[in-house]
């Protein structure tokens, strides 16, 4: 059994205490690798990152994470990922990355994802340049999510997102903001390329549990959302004879 411990959205600030050191610190103990779905900062600056970094030290099992709209607010997310990796902590940014937890190989793509909507309420690739821009954005991050995907080949796959790719999760927020919110572009990579579970956050509003149209399980792990410090999701030993989905069991 894999247990995988997740979180989104932590928003470090400047006036941030080590609040969260102590349930880092005992994380290793419940869980074989920690997933963090972004949005790490609260204004995307390097000392924000750096105090976020520093409560993760206690955390033996792989830290694994991605970048967040919020991370990025200052031009300094090259710094933050640098100093992550820095700290042996993996930051990834459209790629992935292969781990041997209890002797089975567990492969994770990370990328923060983008918005455009879903199914009757999306951008398209049409018109000024600026609109162009946003929804090939899209295309580029969900095109890229199924390369990586489609390239591994461990027993347990999953995704780490900030974005969602489902409305499923968002349920709760305003409809409007839907398109600036997930894509259904993510969900279409995921169900071409096939995985055990994706995680975002980015919906401080919505909802835990969805799956995309092709079931593959999706958890929201913002903070405000899941309101622990982390939870734990463990997946039973792959039946690959089988198809999807196998249950998730949530602990906190
Ligand atoms: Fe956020
Ligand atoms: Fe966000």
């Amino acid at each position: 059994m894999i247990r995988v411990a997740a979180v989104g959205d932590l928003h470090y600030d400047r006036r941030s205490r080590p609040e969260l050191k102590r349930y880092f610190s005992t994380l290793s103990a419940r869980a074989d690798l920690l997933l963090i779905a972004g949005d790490l900062t609260q204004s995307g600056s390097v000392e924000e990152a750096r105090a976020l970094a520093a409560d993760l030290e206690g955390v033996s099992a792989p830290v694994i994470l991605v970048l967040g709209n919020h991370d990025f607010h200052q031009n300094q997310d090259r710094e933050i990922l640098e100093l992550f990796r820095r700290r042996g902590i993996k930051a990834l940014e459209g790629d992935s990355l292969v781990l041997e937890l209890h002797g089975i190989r567990v492969g994770v793509v990370g990328l923060k994802g983008f918005g455009g909507g879903f199914f009757g309420a999306c951008i398209t690739d049409f018109g000024e340049p600026e609109t162009k821009q946003f929804a090939r954005h899209a295309r580029v991050q969900a095109d890229l999510l199924c390369e990586k995907l489609q390239a591994l080949d461990t027993e347990f796959k999953f995704a780490l997102l900030h974005f969602s790719p489902i409305e499923g999760t968002l349920l709760g927020e305003k409809r409007e903001i839907y398109p600036f919110l997930g894509s259904y572009l993510l969900a279409e990579a995921l169900d071409a390329a096939g995985a055990d579970a994706a995680f975002h956050g980015h919906a401080h509003h919505g909802v835990e549990r969805g799956a995309t149209p092709g079931g593959i399980p999706v958890r929201n792990v913002a903070l405000t959302v899941i309101r622990h410090a982390y939870n734990v999701y463990s997946f039973d030993m792959p039946r690959r004879t089988q198809e999807r989905p196998r249950e998730l069991h949530a602990a906190t």
